[in-house]
């Protein structure tokens, strides 16, 4: 999947686990279209990494039919353009609230229904979401952001019910904390001790991984997993944890 004639695009390919995922991409040979609002910031990483660019906002309707329309026909599709927002629920303005719906909800939902016709008429294709650990842990001060990614996590796993045996794979990236502008975007700087924020190109190499060996799911780091799992079987007992050493 990944290599020579593999047309990938990347969400949010402008900065960041995009920008490393699009430079990764292009150098194993993919022809890779970088997407994201900000014209200046893609061209740079499509010239750095021997990619296309195309600016779009995919909060606008239409936007992802344009990136698709730019990018041909795709056998690899990373949703992985994302916005936060910190702070207590009853204090988000609500233009906020729709903007990191679209962004990173409804637009992977576009996108996904673009592409998937052509990729199981092929027999031949990849999704890849690039959620959050905050999807999977319900991280109090990120309600809207939480909720965004832990719909990501059951978007993909119903898309991979629905593909499986049909030559289409399905996998979720699931991030802890990356050295990224993300936090700096949102506008409240990362202030937790724990997890140590990883670099944008280990998250890169685990999802390129993911595509290779067709996984379902990947940590980064690894050891994110269990978390998750614990609080998948004892979410009581996990909430009370996180309020004792966040
Ligand atoms: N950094 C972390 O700690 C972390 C942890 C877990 C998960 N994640 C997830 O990883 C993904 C990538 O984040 P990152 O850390 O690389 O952050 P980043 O450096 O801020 O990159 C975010 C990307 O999303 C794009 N984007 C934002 N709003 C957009 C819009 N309206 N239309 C089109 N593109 C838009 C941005 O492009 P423009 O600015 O050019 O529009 C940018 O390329 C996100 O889904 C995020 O939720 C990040």
């Amino acid at each position: 999947m990944i290599g020579a004639g593999t047309t990938a695009v990347v969400t949010g390919g402008s900065s960041g686990i995009g920008a490393a995922t699009a430079s990764l991409l292009a150098r194993r040979g993919c022809d890779v279209l970088v997407t994201g609002r900000d014209p200046a910031a893609l061209d740079t990483v499509a010239r750095h990494a021997g990619a296309r660019a195309c600016a779009a906002d995919l909060t606008e309707p239409g936007a992802a039919a344009r990136v698709l329309a730019a990018a041909g026909e795709v056998e690899l599709l990373v949703c992985n353009a994302g916005v936060g927002w910190a702070g207590r629920l009853e204090d988000m303005p609500e233009a906020d609230a729709e903007t990191l719906v679209r962004v990173n909800l409804l637009a992977p939902v576009q996108l996904v229904r673009a592409v998937l016709p052509g990729m199981l008429e092929r027999g031949r294709g990849h999704l890849v979401f690039v959620s959050s650990i905050a999807g999977s842990m319900n991280v109090a001060g990120e309600a809207v952001y939480s909720a965004t990614k832990a719909g990501l996590d059951a978007l993909a796993a119903s898309v991979r019910g629905e593909v499986t045996g049909r030559g289409v794979g399905v996998s979720v990236v699931v991030p802890g904390v990356v050295d990224t502008p993300f936090f700096a975007r949102r506008g409240t700087p990362y202030a937790r001790r724990r997890p140590r924020p990883v670099p944008p190109e280990r998250v890169a190499e685990a999802l390129v991984a993911a595509v290779e060996r067709n996984r379902a799911e990947v940590f980064v780091p690894p050891w994110l997993r269990l978390p998750a799992r614990l609080r998948g079987v004892a979410p009581a007992l996990t909430d009370a944890l996180q309020r004792r050493f966040t």
